[in-house]
């Protein structure tokens, strides 16, 4: 099976960012958004990051160009009736992923692959509301997408070996590095990340150093390109409290319990770069 067409639902951070790399590796993209304004919203990302590819080298005005205009963006599921290949990356709730995996299932040819980027919900879950369970896996990206060189793969009990075929002649051909993970709560990354990350928020809690030596003492005694306080404000705060508490509800393991001054954040509105401030403000 050849893959020609890529449904991307949900253009937020992460949609955006999978519906651009498709789109710059040649693939015809339907993203889907649940309103025009979110869609005009997540059209104008992939728009700035294709200008800057071009400002950075990593591709040609007419590239970029070419990439947009196989872009086409909807607010009707409906529209992704022709895709081979659909990417679901709309919001962490399984009851709306469970919907839409549904309904997918009753608008896509037979033949489509259904794959959901989420960080941690459950996909046997999801190809339980489906009749392709064959055909269902987790396809995670990182943030930001069209830097990141890694593809997670979340194979159930139920994907077939030609998925995992057809889905790794995908993902190189997107220019990824890929790994397969089984489908347990935060795979690989996140299974080691978010336990690193709430384990900085204690240290920072506990008193034990402040931020900004936290954050320098990892980035340049590790040589990681960020150190955690800034990455939980990268990734987002919720994002990160929601992957710890699914992890935390699934394993009952201390390591992913949530730490009281980040649930508070999130409470507090403190979710990171995306409201302007976390554990650092930004303009
Ligand atoms: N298209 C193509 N290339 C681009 C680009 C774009 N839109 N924007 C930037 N680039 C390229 C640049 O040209 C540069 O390439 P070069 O190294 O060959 O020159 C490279 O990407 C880095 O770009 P910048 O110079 O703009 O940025 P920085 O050097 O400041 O790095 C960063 C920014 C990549 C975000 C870096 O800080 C980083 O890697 N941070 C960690 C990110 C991370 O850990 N992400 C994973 C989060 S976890 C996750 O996503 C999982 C989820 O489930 C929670």
């Amino acid at each position: 099976m050849e893959i020609v067409q890529v449904g991307v639902v949900g253009c937020g951070l992460m949609g955006s960012g999978i519906a651009e790399v498709c789109a710059r590796a040649g693939y015809q993209v339907v993203v889907r958004e649940v309103n025009t304004e979110f869609l005009e919203k997540g059209l104008g990302r992939i728009q700035k990051s294709l200008s800057k590819a071009v400002a950075r080298g990593k591709a040609t005005q007419e590239q970029a160009d070419q990439a947009l205009a196989r872009i086409q963006g909807t607010v009707d599921l409906a529209d992704l009736a022709h895709c081979d290949l659909v990417v679901e990356a709309a919001i962490e709730n399984m009851a709306t992923k469970k919907e839409i995996f549904a309904q997918l299932d009753g608008i896509l040819p037979p033949h489509a692959i259904l794959a959901s980027n989420t960080s941690s919900l459950c996909i046997t879950e999801m190809a339980s509301v489906t009749q392709r369970g064959d055909k269902v896996l987790g396809i995670h990206f990182f943030n930001p997408v069209p830097v990141m060189p890694l593809i997670e793969f979340v194979r159930t009990i139920l994907t077939s070996d030609e998925t995992m075929a057809i889905v790794r002649q995908f993902g190189a051909s997107l220019g990824k590095t890929m790994v397969t993970a089984k489908d347990t709560p935060g795979f690989i990354v996140n299974r080691l990340l978010i336990p690193y990350l709430l384990d900085a928020v204690r240290v920072y809690e506990n008193g034990l150093a402040t931020k900004e030596d936290i954050d320098t003492a990892i980035k340049l005694g590790l040589n990681h390109p960020m150190g955690p306080l800034t990455l939980l404000d990268f990734v987002g705060l919720d994002t990160c409290l929601f992957i710890a508490d699914a992890m935390f509800e699934e394993y009952k393991d201390p390591r992913y319990a949530a730490p009281p001054l980040l649930r508070r954040m999130v409470l507090a509105g403190r979710l990171g770069r995306k409201s302007g401030r976390g554990f650092y403000e930004y303009t």
